[in-house]
């Protein structure tokens, strides 16, 4: 299953056959303004090499570094690489605020899938899983546009809830609600990968973010379980439906004191064994504001 990941020189290979794939359509000419035109003109000698692929992999991090030296006018930005083992399929970059500029015509996110990729609904679940990391970084609606000729990423928009705000020169511009809950790829034992997020032992899940859920913070057990207490994050974060995982073996209880709380506050509640909580958790997060706790052991 793809998931978005920070930069990885681990999928190389993969990624420099994906390039050649976009020079083969003309990417990276003189006249090319992509962004991914921009990346193969500024670095592909480096990547000839696995020392020099480390370095812009370590390059590409540091560009969301409020600190690194960057061109006059250029603002942070947090790259991710979307991908399927170590299949590189694609790239989605975060500008992290906007320039007069950006605002005019760039917007917040730029992405791209490789040409032997393209119509497998992958710029649309990577975009799905970049929303809320975006809102992690402070950015309530992102700002997208594309070329008004270009149907496939205005549909990526669009089906990501983009509202049309209007046209400047050839640019559609539309504001995206990153506001969103992410959706978990995987959960094993002891392990559960958020998109976008990376991997968590136990995860609080909400609409804009997800962390790590630390029992001792509120000084949690598995009996008498889940308080009331553990939730409030997700209720702060505006969850109107919360999904409580029992563990995978469901040695975690839920007090019912912390079912009734919820209920009184006019929040849906959902008990489960963990590996069907995450299975509703994503099927609900994909249309309302969804909450979880979710365990991944016993
Ligand atoms: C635009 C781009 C990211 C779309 O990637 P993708 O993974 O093929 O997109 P998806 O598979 O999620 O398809 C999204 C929708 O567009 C449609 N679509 C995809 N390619 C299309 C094409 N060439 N013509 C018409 N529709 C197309 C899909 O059928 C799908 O429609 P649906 O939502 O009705 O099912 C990809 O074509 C690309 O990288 N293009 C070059 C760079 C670029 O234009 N980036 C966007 C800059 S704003």
């Amino acid at each position: 299953m793809a998931e978005l990941i920070r930069p990885d020189e681990r999928v190389r290979e993969s990624f420099l056959a994906a390039m050649a794939e976009f020079r083969a359509e003309g990417r990276g000419d003189i006249a090319d303004r992509t962004m991914v035109g921009q990346e193969i003109r500024d670095y592909r000698q480096s990547w000839d090499t696995p020392e020099g692929f480390r370095r812009f992999v370590a390059g590409l991090r540091a560009r969301a570094l409020e600190g690194t030296p960057r061109p006059e006018g250029h603002v942070p930005d947090t790259t991710l690489w979307w991908v399927d083992g170590s299949e590189y399929l694609g790239r989605l970059a975060i500008r992290h605020r906007l320039t007069p500029i950006l605002l005019e015509l760039g917007g917040h996110i730029g992405y791209d899938v490789r040409p032997s990729a393209r119509r497998r609904g992958h710029a649309t679940a990577m975009l799905r899983a970049a929303l809320p990391v975006a809102f992690g970084l402070g950015i309530e609606r992102a700002l997208i546009t594309c070329d008004d000729t270009n149907v496939a990423s205005r549909k990526v928009i669009e089906s990501n809830g983009g509202i049309l705000e209007d046209q400047r020169t050839n640019k559609l511009r539309f504001w995206v609600p990153a506001k969103i809950s992410p959706l978990v790829d995987h959960l094993v034992w002891g392990q559960i990968r958020v998109s976008g997020f990376g991997n968590l032992k136990d995860a609080k899940l909400f609409p804009g973010g997800a962390r790590e859920w630390d029992w001792a913070e509120t000084g949690t057990r598995h009996s008498p379980g889940i308080q009331p207490a553990d939730t409030d994050e997700l209720i702060s974060h505006g969850a109107t439906v919360i999904v409580l995982s029992r563990g995978m073996d469901q040695r975690l209880e839920v007090m019912p004191d912390t079912v009734r709380h919820l209920e009184r506050l006019g929040i849906e509640v959902h008990v489960h064994e963990s590996r069907e909580a995450v299975k509703r958790y994503n099927e609900l997060a994909l249309t309302r504001p969804t909450g979880a706790l979710i365990h991944s052991t016993c």
